[in-house]
């Protein structure tokens, strides 16, 4: 094989692999429900468990503002256990991706946290993803 059939060839590997993880993405979303609670105010157990709870830190001299996100809120932290865990927390900054972070069973909980410039944010949204229990958002108006 010459080089630059060498090169197209890793060129197109390069490319499955992307693919293959934005469809694994829109696959591990499309097989579960979004969840949210129905009272807010009135979460009950099973919802405080699974709702992300966004905290808002310092900004730093570079201008990024520390956001934290747990899963379980009002001293109720979703379990990590091998067939029970949050997988995946994402951060949204006017519906726009900013972060993702992928957690492990057991090892990990459900916690992550992202620095962004905020100057022009209007609404912060998080979402968890409980492996049996769907795809949890809190939003956040700044
Ligand atoms: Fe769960």
């Amino acid at each position: 094989m010459n080089r630059r059939k060498a090169l197209k060839v890793a060129g197109v590997a390069a490319m499955v692999a992307a693919v293959g993880a934005e469809a694994k993405m829109a696959v591990e979303h499309m097989n579960r429900m979004d969840m949210k609670p129905k009272d807010p105010a009135k979460m009950d157990k099973g919802e405080l468990k699974h709702s992300p709870l966004v905290t808002i830190k310092e900004k730093d001299a570079k201008g990024y503002t520390l956001i934290e996100i747990t899963v379980g809120q009002g001293g109720i932290i979703h379990p990590s256990t091998p067939d029970h865990w949050i997988d995946f927390i994402e951060l949204y900054a006017d519906d726009k991706l900013v972060g993702k972070s992928t957690l492990e069973p057991e090892i990990s909980r459900g916690a992550a946290s992202f620095s962004l410039k905020l100057d022009n944010v209007k609404v912060l949204k998080a979402k968890a993803g409980c492996n049996l229990h769907g795809i949890w958002t809190t939003s956040v108006t700044l």
